[in-house]
């Protein structure tokens, strides 16, 4: 299989807390359950990141197929998918899904979260992933895991912001555009009950 050779692209770059987040894009954007019909809206925004950033692994756009397989990991049992609305139009989204399949990872979870270009930067990621985090509290998950590419620091602020902290760093675990990619791994535990 070859290796994509596209470019890494652009991820906004402004400094945390720089009070981008109370744009009024953000106030306009609801955050609510996905639906079925917006899915297509959904791979649109994943498909671009697969594409042109090294935030997903993937080197292919996913298929309707593999993205339908996606939703239903990202829903089914007690899996929360959530979207960002605007205007009508699909913005963004964030799910949990399986972190790891054997019995006893049930507990845990690991998060995905994902926006339109346009739309980052105020406010509307960190809505978003608050909100997952209150669903999966409210189904019993213990701790949430995110992996996380260790340059996108976008993403490693914004979970950190939530508080979850660093407890992996893996070097060289992927490639992408012909070079290795380092994953962090960071997580949140969710409630303090003391027995399973
Ligand atoms: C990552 C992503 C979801 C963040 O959403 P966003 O709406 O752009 O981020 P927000 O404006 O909500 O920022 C939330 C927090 O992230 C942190 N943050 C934002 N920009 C940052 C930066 N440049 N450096 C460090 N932390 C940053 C801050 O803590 C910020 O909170 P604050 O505004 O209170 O300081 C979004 O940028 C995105 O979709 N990126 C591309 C896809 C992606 O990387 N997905 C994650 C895959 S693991």
């Amino acid at each position: 299989m070859s290796v994509p050779n596209a470019p890494q692209g652009a991820q906004h770059n402004r400094a945390p807390g720089s009070g981008a987040g109370d744009l009024d894009a953000s106030a306009q954007v609801v955050i609510r359950y996905a639906d079925p019909q917006d899915a297509g809206a959904m791979l649109e925004i994943f498909n671009r990141e697969v594409a042109q950033t090294i935030s997903s692994w993937e080197w292919f756009a996913l298929s309707e197929e593999d993205w339908r397989a996606w939703i239903h990991e990202h829903t089914k049992d007690d899996h929360v998918l959530l979207v960002a609305e605007s205007s009508g139009r699909v913005v963004g989204f964030s799910g949990y899904g399986t972190f790891r399949t054997k019995a006893g990872y049930v507990s845990t979870a690991e998060d995905s979260v994902f926006l339109d270009e346009s739309f980052r930067g105020h406010g509307v990621g960190k809505r978003l992933l608050a909100r997952l985090l209150d669903e999966a509290r409210a189904r019993q998950i213990h701790v949430m895991v995110a992996a996380i590419t260790s340059e996108n620091l976008v993403s490693i602020g914004l979970h950190q912001a939530l508080g979850f902290e660093q407890v992996g760093y893996l070097p060289q675990v992927g490639h992408k555009f012909g070079r290795w990619l380092d994953l962090v791994l960071l997580q949140i535990t969710l409630d303090n009950r003391p027995t399973p």
